[in-house]
């Protein structure tokens, strides 16, 4: 073992500390709150007021009386709040944290198809961009899609961007005919069948727990699917001891930390999102310093994308529970 290794460890730790004390006064300072997707590194989810799924996650900005919010995930989520939360100043700690899914789709591809299909209501997933979402009818996110699609009157439902959620939507809604788009996530499809056989021989015992957006090879193999706020309460509630995790390997942090008698593992060593990894706690105290990277939305834009995202709240009765800016 290198002689080297454990000082270097106590450095790393204690310069981690440093930055998240200086994180707590800027937070102080500024009147902020940090909010924080599941996939984040382990350290910000230590620094989080607030850690959850995409939807969770727009919801508790509209709840906080906070007006600066540090929004730790990825720009659509960003974007989604700064849609609902006109009046808030949204940070997002790195500019560059993108979503590869919600750039496989444009407002003017979109448009084009509505064209190819007039008579079809768009549904999107949240992840995608504010133009997008000002192009649809209704927004859902992993955890409503089903109950999204199912309360849209139309027969036929562009579903926008993830084609293996709209395949998923699609078996477990079969009265509706929906026309999947071809975008993907890049991490959750790496996920292939035979990684699944294997770590299911190797721990025989384990629910396999799934994300939506994996292939529906390895959805058709998974004992349950959810959303990964779901794969929270299903974990605990569960009588079961040990899950197979099948999305990003940030989950494991607090599945772990909430569940101490309880085994997890992630189901490949490939799951990981490299945009969720871009923030750090360097990341995250030099924007509540520099009040870097505020994420806006063009009026124009907002005014129609709060509709789809209203609607969304509104079919899953959540718009009883916030209150909408503006609107
Ligand atoms: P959740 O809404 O389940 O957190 O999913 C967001 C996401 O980006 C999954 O890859
Ligand atoms: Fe996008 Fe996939 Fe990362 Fe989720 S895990 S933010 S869908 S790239």
């Amino acid at each position: 073992m290198n002689p080297n290794a454990n000082n270097r460890n106590t450095a790393d730790e204690n310069y981690k500390n440093e930055l998240k004390k200086r994180i707590l006064e800027l937070k102080e300072k500024r009147n902020a709150v940090i909010i924080v997707h599941n996939y984040q590194r382990d350290e910000i989810q230590d620094i989080a007021d607030i850690t959850g799924d995409s939807l969770a996650l727009s919801k508790a900005v509209m709840r906080t009386d906070a007006k600066t919010i540090v929004f730790c995930g990825v720009q659509f989520m960003a974007e989604s709040a700064a849609i609902l939360n006109p009046d808030k100043t949204i940070l997002l700690p790195v500019k560059e944290a993108g979503c590869p899914m919600a750039d496989m789709i444009t407002a003017e591809k979109l448009k084009a198809k509505k064209l190819e299909y007039p008579d079809a209501a768009v549904v999107c997933y949240v992840n995608s961009s504010a133009k997008v979402k000002a192009e649809s009818d209704c927004c859902c996110t992993s955890s409503n899609a089903i109950a999204v699609v199912k309360s849209i009157p139309n027969k036929k439902i562009i579903f926008v961007p993830d084609r293996n959620l709209a395949l998923y939507v699609q078996s477990q809604v079969p009265q509706k005919e929906i026309v999947p788009w071809k975008g993907f996530c890049p991490t959750h499809i790496r996920v292939q069948e035979e990684d699944i056989k294997e770590i299911k021989a190797l721990h025989p015992d384990a629910e396999v727990i799934a994300h939506p957006e994996c292939n529906p090879e390895v959805l058709a193999l998974s004992d349950h699917i959810c959303s990964t706020g779901g794969m929270f309460k299903y974990c605990k509630d569960s009588s079961t001891k040990s899950f197979i995790i099948v999305t990003e390997m940030g989950m494991l942090y607090r599945l772990r930390k909430e569940n101490l008698t309880k085994n997890f593992y992630l189901a490949t060593e490939h799951l990981i999102c490299p945009s969720m990894k871009l923030t750090t706690l360097g990341w995250v105290a030099h924007s509540l310093e520099n009040m870097t990277n505020a994420i806006t939305v063009p009026e124009e834009i907002r005014s129609k994308a709060i509709k789809a995202l209203r609607k969304m709240l509104e079919i899953t009765g959540e718009s009883q529970t916030v209150a909408f800016a503006g609107y």
